[in-house]
Order: structure tokens, then sequence, then C-alpha cells
């Protein structure tokens, strides 16, 4: 027993995605990671996560989840290619790996949270998994110590003027999450625009020589041309390692208790996290720890450390 929080990570892989989970392998104990459709479709991003576990410190399995979205809807894939490539990891050397330990990420969620009580499930991608998971045993959420969620917006979003993609491409996935009573910290856009990458931290990432900081710095090397390319500015927020330290260092993080709910009909803003600021310390099922702010310099220097260990 380390004393580390034990979590499993629902991710996308995905360039912030694969930042995240080294993240987690320095601070935390990763005892599962489960893919879901999200940046790219499953199989490119499982393939991602088998390469990336190639990297981590302990054996981790990889279970593969949802191919697509809960509702169909229109049928479209809800990919983000255009920021992350066909591949999920365009511009990265990922290393090759084995097949998945299993096809099944619900049955595993389900499975390690009877056998494992008090892990974290740490929820970066499209929340597909993680609402089946509920639908299918509703007590997993109390075997939970919390779902810690890369997601949505206090303030706008980044697929539509309203959406952030991980809620975007499941809304309804994320509006069962948020209405389990589970105990969630969200980290949204408002928060994870704080974390911004610099051409000096790159430097800093690729004069460390490790294996993990090569695979970093071609990571935010291509997240700064592709950002470049799409918003001007070479610079890229690190989403999902927000998401990560929300549970391995929340005295980084300042969070607000509020409630969070889901847009599904309105086209406008289908996707869209709507919340509640009106009333401090209401207590609501929808109730939420939303992230407002983050000591950048602590989560850079996090971040770097975690670059710097060879597996
Ligand atoms: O909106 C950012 C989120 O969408 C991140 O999780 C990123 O990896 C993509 O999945
Ligand atoms: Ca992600």
């Amino acid at each position: 027993m380390t004393g580390r929080p034990r979590m499993i990570i629902d991710c996308d892989p995905g360039h912030d995605d694969a930042l995240a989970l080294l993240l987690a392998d320095h601070l935390a104990d990763v005892v599962g990671i489960t893919t879901v459709s999200g940046n790219a479709p499953l199989t490119a991003v499982t393939a991602n996560a088998l390469g990336l576990t190639t990297l981590m410190q302990d054996d981790v399995p990889v279970h593969a989840g949802a191919a697509g979205p809960l509702s169909p809807g229109d049928g479209q894939p809800r990919h983000a290619t255009h920021v992350h490539g066909e591949s999920g990891l365009d511009g990265v050397d990922v290393p090759s790996a084995s097949s998945p330990a299993g096809d099944d990420a619900v049955g595993f969620l389900l499975e390690a949270s009877r056998r494992q009580a008090g892990l974290w499930l740490v929820a970066i991608g499209p929340l597909t998994n993680v609402a089946a998971a509920i639908s299918r045993d509703p007590g997993f959420v109390g075997r939970l110590a919390g779902i810690s969620i890369m997601g949505g917006s206090t303030r706008g979003g980044n697929v539509t003027a309203a959406a952030e993609f991980n809620i975007w491409a499941d809304p309804e996935a994320a509006d069962v999450v948020f209405r389990s009573g589970a105990g969630i910290r969200l980290c949204g856009l408002n928060l994870t625009h704080q974390l911004k990458t610099s051409a000096a931290l790159l430097d800093r990432i690729h004069a460390m020589g490790s294996a993990r900081s090569t695979l970093a710095a071609q990571t935010v090397a291509y997240l700064h041309d592709r950002m470049l390319a799409l918003t001007g500015e070479a610079a890229a927020a690190l989403h999902d390692p927000c998401a990560v330290l929300a549970v391995t260092h929340p005295e980084l993080i300042e969070f607000v208790s509020r409630p969070v709910a889901v847009s599904l009909s309105d086209p406008l803003t289908r996707g869209m996290t709507v919340i509640d600021e009106r009333f401090a310390g209401r207590n609501g099922p929808n109730q939420a720890l939303v992230a407002y702010g983050i000591d950048a310099p602590a989560a850079f220097e996090l971040l770097l450390e975690s670059l710097a260990a060879d597996r």
C-alpha cells in the first residue's frame, strides 16, 4: 500500500490524454485503463493506450470500451481528428504493444470497483463507458472514492460555442453521470486553459532525454503546430492532466461546489454544461466540485517530474 491514490483512467488518447497517463503513472497507482471512442475511433485510441502503457512503471491492463455514444443521434462519428489526427496521436512515435486485456470496459470498471473499494475514476474522454457502468450497476458510484472528469466549462465550448468535446460527444452519457450522485470533481475548459504549454516548457522537456520526455516532446510539439494552424497561437491547454491533478494534488486547484446540468434537446446548446453560479453552498443531486483556478507553475513542475522517470 503506497498511500498514493488508486485510480482507473477512462480515456481516448489523444495527445493530452497521453500526458495525463504519464502524470498519473508518476503520482498515483493506476490499476487499469479503459478506452472510449472520442478523439479518434476506438481501435486507434486503444492502440495508443496500449503503446503508452509500455512507458508506464507497472503493467497496467487496458480494456476497450464503447465504439460510439449511447445515443447515435445523427449517426455522424464524433471525433476530434482535426486536432489529434486520424491515429489520435499523429506526430508521436507510439510504441507498438500487444492486444488489450479485454473488450468489456464496463465489466472491468464494475469488477475492479467491487474488488477494490475506494478507487478513483479519472474520466478524460466522452463519458459513454462511465454512464454504461452506472446504468448497469447503480451501486458503482458508491464504491468509488469519486469521479474526476475533464469536460464541460463554466463559460463556452470548443466544439460549438456552448459545448466542450467530451460532453458534446455523448451528452446523454454526461447527463447520466452528473445525475448519478457520484462525488464529482469537474475540470472544464475555464480551468484547463489556465494550464497552457509554451515554447519554454517544450525546451525544458526536450532537454530531459528520457523515453517519456521524448514522447512528451513530440506530443507538445505536435500540439503547438496544430494549435498554431487552428488558433494562431503555438500553445496548447493541457486539459486531461488537470483531471489527474484534481485527485493527486487537489490543493493546487480552487474548487467551488455547484449544480451541473447538461443541455440535451436544444440544438444550439446541446452538450453544454449548465453550471448554476447563482447560489453558494447549494446541495442538489447534480452537485459537483467545479474547478475555477489552478497553481499552474506547480502543476508544470509535477508534469516535468513525471517525464524524468524512465520505466
Ligand atoms: O475538450 C478537451 C477534451 O477533448 C480532452 O479530453 C481532449 O483529449 C479531448 O478528448
Ligand atoms: Ca481526452
